[in-house]
């Protein structure tokens, strides 16, 4: 199994900005662990603070991989081009928020891609990277 992480604008200052908000542990942290607590998946990781080069990532990965967990950051709030690259790719993506967007400004409360996702998870810190691991990993042990 193949994964795709890929961060959006600011999540590269992830332990130093607004650590109130996004915590204390870099994101490379959160990578090794996940490395280490799932050996048997491929994940790979992928952070660009710019629009185009997000879509070039899901272009590129949105026909081999098995899942994609986009964390768009405040594209999330305005980006109907990575709507539509959502869209154009085979590889289901699943919306990761560190914090709890709804919890928030009013204007973290609209997402222009989560219409375009398999699914959203939202608010559980870096926990929430390993949450949607574990959604994309389940889902050939689906319920229902
Ligand atoms: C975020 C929430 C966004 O509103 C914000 O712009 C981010 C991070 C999160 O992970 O909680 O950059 O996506």
């Amino acid at each position: 199994m193949k994964i795709q992480i890929i961060n959006g604008p600011n999540l590269n200052l992830l332990g130093v900005r607004e650590p109130e908000i996004y915590g204390f542990s870099s994101f490379e942290t959160c990578l090794e662990k996940l490395k280490s607590s799932y050996p048997e998946i491929e994940i790979a990781y992928y952070q660009s603070n710019i629009e185009g080069e997000i879509i070039n990532k899901i272009h590129e990965t949105g026909f081999s991989f098995d899942g994609i967990i986009l964390n768009a950051g405040a594209y999330t709030h305005t980006s109907l081009a990575i709507h539509d690259a959502i869209k154009s790719v085979n590889t289901p993506v699943i919306e990761v928020h560190i914090s709890n967007v709804y919890s928030r400004e009013e204007i973290r409360r609209q997402s222009l891609i989560a219409g375009a996702c398999k699914g959203m998870i939202a608010g559980f810190g870096l926990d929430s990277y390993r949450l949607a691991v574990e959604a994309i990993n389940c889902s050939s042990l689906q319920i229902s």
